[in-house]
């Protein structure tokens, strides 16, 4: 019996995709096709994927031409399977020439031509109109963020609003950006939907105005530094069936999302404590140090420490100890002790003090080591008692990785379900409530 193989993410299956396994078909006794997971494509940079793995699969099974459907989820599989299988040819479009001649000690590679004038991102553009989305501040992370905007499918970067309106033009002109509106009503004229990144204090003015405007909004952190603000504007955005999301990226990015799985399987048993550090020294002219109001450490990393904190323990974590060390009346470092019944958490962050920057998950029948930083989640143990359990689980986190909640928010705009556990509302506003917390100890 000849068996053959084929990969791929097979997203709004099309008659290329047919074409290919029928031919595929043709060239043994025996297909078995191999399909993406979510999280195996957007870590290879593919973060646009409409249909869910389930429905992928399915359509190849309606097919009738695959004998065998299974999951491909990392890096190693083909060989894996090749071997496990017995399989005599691996076959994929001429999209791939060349890519998998490494494969050639195992299999037979063969390159069958493309079908002509169809792919899953001609289906999805023509069925997604491309989300035009406004800036509003052009700080920091804008740069950053029109970068990452560049590498995803789907989005439409029109222009900036700066009340500076001569920063906001210096920033278009570099960013090469078509607009710059003078109030944010000019701009709601031209987008459907913002991206806030001005100061801190000023994101939930913002948001609400851009909510009141029925404009999707996708918020740089903190949402708000007010518990109160944060439920009034998720309100707002469920009652006007609009997307907000705020902009902790590590809740969105593919190791973060598979170490919360991890930890979620009870591979270490109960959690109990958790430690996490997030220090960046800061130079002194930069608002971290300059805000007197709103700047410090805490301010600017907390939103990062608490997430893993808020999404293992729940929103009901209590703040138990606060110790900050001041300069220039804002805290260049912060260690906050929380607890949660009797599970514990350290969370540290410091602008001019520095620290290693991992986390520590400690549980009942064993431990995680996030390697730093771990807010880029790359890479992660899990360690027993016995070092010889130990486990090594990798992931990618792609340049900035803004890109992964820029990718989660036009998903949700487009209306698709699956992705709003990424974050939720009750997380956010828990992890505001303790900003909040934190600013009021400090005054
Ligand atoms: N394929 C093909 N002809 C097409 C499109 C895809 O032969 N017009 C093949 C690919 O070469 C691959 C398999 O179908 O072997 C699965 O491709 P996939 O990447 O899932 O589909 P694309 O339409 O290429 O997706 P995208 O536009 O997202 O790249």
């Amino acid at each position: 019996m000849k068996k053959i193989v084929t990969y791929g993410i097979f997203d709004k299956f099309h008659y290329g995709h047919l074409s290919l396994l029928k031919r595929a078909r043709e060239l043994g006794d025996f297909l078995i096709v191999g399909v993406v997971s979510d999280e195996y494509a957007q870590d290879r940079g593919k973060l646009c994927v409409v249909d869910s793995l389930e429905t992928r699969m399915e359509n190849i099974r309606k097919t009738g031409l695959a004998d065998e459907v299974l999951i491909e989820d990392h890096d190693s599989q083909k060989v894996e399977d090749i071997v496990k299988y017995g399989i005599d040819a691996l076959v994929c479009g001429s999209d791939w020439q060349g890519k998998f001649d490494y494969l050639k000690p195992y299999c037979k590679v063969i390159y069958l031509p493309r079908t002509e004038g169809i792919s899953s991102t001609m289906i999805r553009n023509q069925k997604y109109p491309k989300v035009r989305v406004g800036m509003i501040g052009n700080g920091r992370i804008a740069h950053r963020f029109v970068k990452e905007a560049l590498a995803v499918e789907g989005i439409c970067l029109t222009g900036v609003y700066n009340p500076h309106q001569e920063s906001a033009s210096a920033f278009a002109l570099q960013e090469h950006l078509a607009h710059v509106w003078n109030t944010p009503e000019e701009m709601y004229e031209d987008v459907d939907a913002v991206y806030i990144c001005s100061p801190h204090q000023t994101h939930d003015e913002y948001t609400e105005d851009a909510l009141t405007h029925h404009k999707h909004v996708l918020c740089e952190k903190p949402l708000s530094f007010k518990e109160e603000n944060i439920h009034r504007l998720y309100a707002l955005a469920e009652q006007n069936h609009l997307v907000l999301m705020e902009g902790i990226k590590t809740a969105y990015c593919p190791g973060f999302l598979k170490l919360m799985r991890t930890v979620n399987s009870g591979v270490i048993g109960e959690v109990t404590d958790i430690e996490a550090s997030f220090t960046r020294l800061t130079d002194d002219d930069l608002r971290e140090w300059t805000d007197d109001q709103f700047g410090g450490s805490f301010t600017e990393f907390g939103s990062y420490v608490l997430l893993p904190v808020i999404k293992l323990y729940g929103t009901d974590v209590q703040v138990d100890h606060i110790h900050s060390t001041n300069k220039n009346h804002v805290d260049s470092y912060t260690k906050m002790i929380l607890s949660c019944g009797n599970k514990t958490a350290t969370v540290k962050t410091g602008i001019g003090v520095k620290t290693e920057g991992q986390m520590i998950i400690a549980g009942t029948k064993g431990y995680i080591v996030v390697d730093a930083p771990w807010w880029k989640t790359t890479r992660f143990e899990v360690r027993h008692e016995d070092p010889n359990q130990e486990e090594i689980f990798e992931s990618r986190f792609v340049e900035e990785g803004l890109r992964y909640e820029i990718s989660d928010f036009l998903y949700r705009i487009e209306g698709h379900p699956g992705r709003d556990d990424r974050l939720t509302a009750e997380e956010s506003a828990a992890i505001g409530r303790i900003l909040e917390q934190f600013l009021r100890a400090r005054q």
